[in-house]
């Protein structure tokens, strides 16, 4: 495992960050978790430009852009000597006295993690993992992929605690995304999921899948759909970086169809896999 901030590598578990570090006191930053298979970023440019753009909308001056962002991330899995990893990269507003101002001569921090990736198990891929639906707590901007992730770990918890792997989100029954993937159903063999727009993370995993479905003729069609219309899909998967493309086979603890993955979400993944490697 790497640890790094600001240009320095720690042992780990080694202090580092000040107390009053914007990411810290206020969750003012900006994040990105990025998969590597055999010692290549898959769509890293497509993880940097959406961390340019988080960054951005919250008006943190990357400090050398995205190119410095690149070479940092680069340098660490380099280090790590890991070829499958996960790179866990953050950019707060810096460190400054406690002000909900914004501090005026401040850098920003870049701090990051490299740690082996944890493969899926076997179990949760071919029978798929069970969801629970909740209500999206969650603020206006959820295109921006923000430290702040109360809502997401609450819901995530109350899954858990329920025996669930994920959470949906909905609000007022109609399905945004997970508590940390993005959420589709299969109707008539077309797979549908929630149309980009504030309300949701532009997934790049989602945008993989969806070049996966154009260049396979598969029918992809943003559009919004219900909690109801989901309990009554033919299949619902969710994806993410690190949970990939996953089978949710129960959702409020009623199964999804017949309970397995469905053979749309078979292909799509076995497809997605491939261009991993
Ligand atoms: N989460 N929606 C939310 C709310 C997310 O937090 C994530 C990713 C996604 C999927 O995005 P992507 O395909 O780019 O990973 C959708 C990361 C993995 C995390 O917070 O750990």
């Amino acid at each position: 495992t790497i640890e790094y901030i600001n240009g320095k590598y720690l042992s780990s578990g080694e202090a580092a960050v000040p107390l009053e570090e914007r990411g810290h006191q206020f969750g003012d930053g900006v994040y990105e978790v990025i998969r590597y298979y055999n010692g290549h970023g898959f769509m890293l440019e497509e993880h940097l430009e959406r961390l340019e753009k988080s960054a951005g909308e919250i008006r943190i001056d990357l400090d050398g852009g995205i190119g410095r962002i690149k070479e940092i991330i680069e340098e660490g899995v380099e280090k790590s000597g890991l070829k499958d990893c996960y790179v866990y990269l953050q950019v707060t507003r810096g460190i400054a006295p406690r002000n909900h101002l914004f501090p005026k001569e401040t850098k920003p921090s870049v701090s990051m993690t490299v740690k082996p990736a944890s493969a899926l198990t076997r179990d949760m891929v071919e029978n798929g993992v069970a969801a629970v639906t909740h209500a999206d707590e969650r603020w206006a901007n959820c295109y921006i992929k923000s430290l702040n992730l109360l809502p997401n770990i609450l819901a995530k918890q109350t899954a858990s605690e329920k025996g669930c792997y994920e959470a949906i989100l909905h609000k007022d029954g109609r399905v945004t995304e997970a508590s940390s993937s993005n959420a589709f159903i299969v109707k008539d063999d077309t797979i549908i999921t929630t149309p980009l727009s504030r309300e949701i993370l532009p997934g790049i995993t989602r945008a993989a899948l969806k070049d996966v479905c154009d260049t396979a003729g598969i029918r992809f069609d943003e559009q919004h759909f219900t909690v109801r219309e989901m309990k009554q899909a033919d299949e619902v998967f969710i994806t993410s970086t690190t949970s990939e493309v996953l089978p949710v086979t129960t959702i409020d603890g009623d199964p999804v169809k017949d309970g397995k993955p469905g053979n749309m979400t078979k292909l799509v993944l076995e497809l997605f896999q491939a261009r991993t490697q």
